[in-house]
């Protein structure tokens, strides 16, 4: 008798930030992982392993081809901003492909979607990618396949960018600037409990909606005091304008050629939008990481728009 085929999952990503942790997640339980991504070419951390095929929005036959066969589609794909000009990164385009993804999806006959979305979405806010997160969540459960939708609200993590960026500053300025009062919450969770969670409701059936969010809720301005305390940087934290902020921000990304935050996210931040108060479905506390990591968390500026425009590198050292 011949060996029994290994089951095929296929993770967006996979050389990325939580698709990395997914796959690595997926091939540890001895699943065969094939990865969809803009960046063939960026170093695969699983030794050749998760078979890496182009997101082939425009050929949706070429992608349904990379789909089949496999029985679970892990979706992370999105945007984070309009950029530019850019038709390929903006919204209506990661509207527009992800709509083709879950298409190709079915044509290939997968048979489980675990889609990360964000908390709070609603096709009624003001912010354009909490409406589009929204308006795939409700395509994703129309389409007739089985579903589980994982919303989290920031992802810490050795490849992560806010959490990153915070301690850089912190590192390197002599006081910290929050939005406002900064007295809004904010829920992390680890990427790799949210991998671990992507996992499970990958080999469940029925369709669900969970909060990915950890055990720990801060204030903006107490997350930012915990982390400087952490690294033996405490500064004070001032509050300032909002616009203040985006205005110290959009300077600190012209010096590094990034866009550091914007001003939709600022918003939404400001809004709670990046908390819930639903039950912690990951367990690594951000406290104990940031310890844990104390001494690399920050050692160098990470840049969304080099890790878009450099795609042959590692998130890690972009
Ligand atoms: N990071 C967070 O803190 C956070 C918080 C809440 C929700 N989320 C959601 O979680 C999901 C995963 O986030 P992540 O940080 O893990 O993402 P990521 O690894 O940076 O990217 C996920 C996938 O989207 C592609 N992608 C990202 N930006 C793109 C652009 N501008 N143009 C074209 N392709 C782009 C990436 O391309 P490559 O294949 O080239 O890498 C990758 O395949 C997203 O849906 C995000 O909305 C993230």
């Amino acid at each position: 008798m011949g060996k029994k085929k290994k089951e095929v999952h296929v993770v967006t990503g996979a050389f990325g930030f939580s698709g990395k942790y997914i796959a690595g997640r997926l091939l540890a339980a001895g699943l065969t992982v094939r990865t969809l991504t803009n960046s063939p070419n960026r170093p695969n951390p699983f030794g050749g392993k998760a078979a890496a095929f182009p997101y082939d929005f425009e050929h949706p036959e070429k992608l349904t081809a990379a789909l089949s066969g496999a029985s679970v589609l892990y979706n992370n794909y999105w945007v984070r901003f309009n950029y530019r000009n850019s038709a390929s990164f903006s919204y209506p385009e990661a509207l527009k492909n992800t709509e083709i993804l879950f298409d190709c999806a079915r044509r290939a006959g997968i048979k489980r979607v675990v889609h990360i979305s964000i908390t709070n979405p609603s096709e009624d806010s003001p912010f354009e990618y909490f409406r589009g997160k929204a308006r795939l969540e409700r395509l994703l459960i129309g389409s007739g396949l089985s579903y589980a939708i994982l919303r989290p609200a920031v992802l810490f993590g050795k490849e992560d960018i806010l959490i990153n960026n915070i301690a850089w500053f912190l590192r390197n300025f002599p006081v910290f600037a929050v939005f406002g009062k900064g007295d809004y919450c904010i829920r992390p969770v680890y990427v790799g409990d949210l991998a671990q969670l992507a996992v499970e409701h990958g080999s469940r059936q029925e369709n669900s909606i969970t909060d990915a969010v950890g055990p720990e809720i801060y204030t903006y301005r107490e997350m930012v005091r915990m982390i400087g305390k952490a690294l033996g940087k405490k500064r004070p934290v001032i509050s300032v304008p909002p616009l203040a902020g985006y205005m110290l921000g959009w300077l600190i990304g012209k010096l590094h050629n990034d866009v550091t935050l914007t001003w939709d996210e600022i918003k939404g931040l400001m809004a709670g939008l990046l908390c819930t108060d639903s039950q912690a479905s990951g367990s690594t506390r951000l406290s104990d990481w940031v310890k844990a990591n104390r001494d690399t968390i920050g050692a160098r500026y990470s840049s969304e728009l080099a890790r878009r425009f450099n795609r042959a590198e590692s998130y890690e050292r972009l």
